[in-house]
């Protein structure tokens, strides 16, 4: 069964089970907690809490829906160092059918047995359920019962059941908050393929679970894996989702490390869809996750693939899943030029970054690439830190890759003295821009470049960020004239700003103002920045706030094409990468201040 047939299978199985079928939103979710749509319930998750009326999903006929069907984009790096082996991923697509409020666990099961045991004839090897918190659980602040009514149904079933703790069979929330509950998930042939979970509580930030008002049904199956089963195959790389677009690439085109082959086929596809999605390259967040994806493929590919070769890799991709994402053939010459213009970049350093880590660190992939060559037992087992720090800096390597070469090479990282002198540099960094740029410009205290750093109330400050940039921009328009700015506030809750201005503006004026901001955030336009001297930046046509003393060397961001941007701002930063990172504006108040105005808003 090809995983056209796979996917169709599934649809109409849960079309005919009285489910609306939905298109996969984006990999890029508007919920500020969470980075990337990482679940097929992302997209749902205001039906199970009931801020969002489920009866609006309807079936062809006109009647409400029982559930609804989707098979959905995700990206998951928390499986980035597995990628390589027989069943992990970043990106992936989840076949899923959910309920919210509708039907429970009986149904849910039984859907699930029918469709693997009869639709696909597949033999189901066992099934887990919740074994139920111990008493007085030390470490979770609510102690769930044992789901025996799971364990009932599948034992009715004839199936296989074992009981597991919170660690396997309890799932959510996605970022911060959210539904969650407890699972029962499906094991055929060894393999992990499809979690049912029982959404019964909330979880609030901190981990204090609150029973839902209704329950919801989420379900998940992994369609890469589903196809391993179904086309019986002995990994992911060898089912048609892989083999078709990306075949000679995997079978290794003259590399000699499977592994690699799989790293460089698997990374290559999820920046296709990050990208078609509108991420962009960068130092931050969604950026630097595809930074990281790019440029270990390129270093794991460096030695036998030529670069230009993955354009038409990039091809095949597009032409395989463009039937199932338009977007992806829409975007074609998007992904490429970008895809293009980051190879570019990182080649420049890369093969300088090689030669130096190779004189520093001798041995190379020598006992890779030559099978029976013995490996250098002296330097095997030697601890390195600090010694890899020029890599990261001035090279510009992941840290994932350092990591990897360093083992290839049989030394043993040491993470420790590294992470000493990364936070000794960070340091140093920022006492000179505290001194230089960033306080001044407005910058809001977030640390760039640190995913691991990456809270969801730093997310959110920072899309209220840009949203001060794009409403600011928004009133010039509506006003016509420059709005001179005298300084910025911002929290998790709400951007403020103040600027020059002798008159109200009337409600007329803002409506339209938040017209247009609300516009740009839904034509989705790129942000980026640069730095330069002041003066060229000033000459550009970027605003300043009007009291401040700035530096010789700025850093000037950007809304939109360069040629004719949106915005163009004097600012430290961060911001978001794309206006639609941002979410809904709205402007919540305009009020006079001593010289001037001043603007609340917020984002959704
Ligand atoms: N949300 C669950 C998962 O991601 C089931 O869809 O595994």
């Amino acid at each position: 069964m090809t995983h056209f047939e796979i996917r169709q299978k599934f649809l109409d199985f849960f079309k005919s089970k009285g489910h609306a079928i939905v298109p996969s939103s984006s990999l890029l979710p508007t919920d500020p907690s969470v980075l990337f749509t990482t679940a097929g319930m992302q997209q749902f998750k205001p039906y199970y809490t009931g801020q969002a009326d489920p009866s609006e999903f309807k079936l062809e006929d006109g009647t409400i829906a029982r559930g609804t069907v989707s098979i959905q984009k995700c990206m998951r790096t928390s499986d980035i160092d597995e990628v390589g082996d027989e069943s992990h991923l970043t990106f992936f697509e989840m076949s899923g059918n959910f309920s919210f409020g509708g039907y429970w666990k009986k149904e849910a099961i039984e859907y699930a047995h029918e469709f693997i045991t009869k639709e696909l004839g597949l033999e189901i090897e066992y099934v887990t359920v919740f074994e139920g918190d111990k008493p007085e659980p030390a470490d979770y602040q609510n102690t769930v019962p044992a789901d025996t009514e799971s364990m009932d149904i599948w034992q009715s079933l004839g199936v296989r059941v074992r009981s597991c703790g919170r660690e396997d069979n309890f799932w959510g929330p996605t970022g911060s908050e959210g539904p969650c509950g407890p699972t029962t998930e499906i094991y055929i042939k060894g393999l992990e393929v499809w979690n049912l979970v029982f959404n019964e509580y909330y979880c609030y930030p901190g981990g204090r679970l609150e029973q839902l008002h209704t329950h919801g049904i989420d379900t998940g199956m992994g369609l890469e894996r589903l196809a391993m089963v179904v086309q019986e195959k002995s990994n992911i790389f060898e089912t048609d989702l892989f083999q078709k677009p990306l075949g000679p690439l995997l079978s290794g085109m003259g590399g000699i490390d499977i592994k690699s082959n799989r790293i460089v086929a698997e990374h290559l596809r999820s920046a296709v869809f990050l990208i078609s999605d509108g991420v962009l390259p960068s130092n931050k967040e969604r950026g630097y996750v595809l930074r990281r994806l790019i440029r270990r493929l390129l270093i794991h590919s460096k030695e036998w693939l030529p670069v230009d070769v993955l354009d038409t890799f990039i091809l095949n991709i597009i032409s395989e899943y463009s039937p199932f994402y338009q977007d992806l053939k829409n975007n074609k010459d998007k992904i490429l030029e970008i895809f293009s213009k980051e190879v570019k970049i990182f080649n420049k350093t890369l093969e300088q970054g090689l030669r130096e880590f190779n004189k520093k660190f001798p041995g190379m992939r020598a006992h890779r690439m030559e099978p029976g060559r013995p490996v250098d037992r002296f330097i095997a087992g030697q601890k390195v830190g600090k010694e890899v720090f020029d890599l990261y800096q001035t090279y510009g390597f992941p840290l994932e890759v350092i990591k990897e070469l360093l083992e290839d090479r049989l030394y043993e990282f040491d993470e420790a003295s590294f992470r000493q002198i990364l936070e000794e540099e960070r340091k140093k960094h920022q006492e000179v821009s505290r001194a230089g740029v960033e306080k001044k410009f407005g910058g809001h205290g977030i640390k760039e470049g640190d995913l691991a750093s990456a809270k969801a109330g730093d997310y959110r400050k920072t899309r209220l960020h840009t949203a001060t940039h794009v409403i600011v921009a928004a009133l010039e328009k509506v006003l016509g004239q420059k709005l001179p700015q005298a300084g910025s506030d911002i929290n998790e809750e709400r951007l403020r700003f103040d600027f020059v201005l002798p008159r109200k503006i009337t409600p007329d004026e803002l409506k339209q103002a938040e017209e247009i901001a609300n516009e740009i955030v839904k034509q989705d336009l790129p942000v980026s920045w640069e730095e330069m001297d002041l003066q060229k930046a000033l000459d550009s046509g970027a605003a300043g706030v009007f009291k401040h003393k700035y530096p010789a060397r700025v850093k000037v961001y950007t809304i939109g094409d360069e040629s004719n941007p949106f915005s163009r701002e004097l600012c430290g930063g961060p911001h978001v990468t794309h206006t639609a990172e941002i979410g809904k504006i709205t402007i919540t108040k305009e009020e006079s201040i001593s010289g001037g105005r001043r603007i609340r808003a917020v984002v959704d």
